[in-house]
């Protein structure tokens, strides 16, 4: 009789251990990788303890998009060429050339420079007419292309931005071709941060 009651408690026994060590591994898994319902395919690559990676924006102090880094350097040596083949980007919704008419966006014949907004009758919204200075200078182009929410948040300019400077450089030189008189392009020294021109925190340009 010993044999048959010993040998169910060895059963047991080992039963025990086995549930113990998955129980152990389940409460493992979850800990280490989070509750495998909740999981995502392909989110495994985050296991462990959650360690916070702060992504430092690139010199962007006080939390706002990440700071500019000008194009105008660049603007000197691109080609209008560049430029026009950038501006296919735009063709959508704008034309350039004198006497062009406006599409979803203004012609923007003579905007380098030019006063911000009511462009050949169209109708800007405030968003875009409230940037600080009212005048396309090269910093406020350069940062409007770059991300037209960034100065216009509430603009109704539909595109992503040009994020590579090289392609901002040579949009702008091809509107400069396509600008009666385009005023001098600023020197280095004098391009600070466009990040200035932010609507909140900026004064009123001096131009
Ligand atoms: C999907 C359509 C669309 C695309 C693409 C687009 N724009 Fe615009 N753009 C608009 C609209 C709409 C406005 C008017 C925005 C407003 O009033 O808030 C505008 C406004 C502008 C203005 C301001 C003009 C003014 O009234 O003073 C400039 C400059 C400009 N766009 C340049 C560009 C350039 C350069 C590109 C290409 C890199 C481009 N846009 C791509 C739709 C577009």
């Amino acid at each position: 009789m010993t044999d048959r009651l010993s040998w169910y408690t060895i059963i047991a026994a080992f039963w025990m251990a086995f549930l113990t060590i998955l129980g152990v591994n389940l409460v493992g898994n979850f800990i280490m990788y989070g509750n495998p319902l909740e999981q995502e395919e392909g989110k495994l690559e985050k296991f462990g303890f959650p360690i916070e990676v702060v992504e430092e924006a690139p010199a962007a102090a006080g939390g706002g998009p990440a700071q500019l880094v000008s194009s105008l350097p660049l603007v000197a040596a691109a080609s209008v060429e560049d430029g026009a083949g950038v501006f296919k980007k735009c063709g959508a919704c704008h034309t350039a050339e004198a006497g062009g008419a406006n599409k979803t966006g203004p012609n923007l014949h003579n905007i380098v420079g030019d006063a911000i907004g009511d462009r050949n009758g169209f109708k800007t919204t405030d968003s875009l007419k409230g940037i600080a200075g009212g005048k396309w200078t090269y910093e406020i182009l350069d940062d409007y292309l770059e991300n037209p929410k960034h100065l216009a948040p509430k603009g109704t300019m539909s595109f992503a931005g040009l994020k590579k400077p090289q392609e901002r450089a040579a949009v702008i030189k091809y509107l400069m071709s396509m600008t009666e008189n385009p005023p001098p392009i600023p020197a280095a020294a004098e391009t600070p941060a466009a990040d200035a021109a932010a609507p909140a925190a900026a004064p009123a340009q001096p131009n």
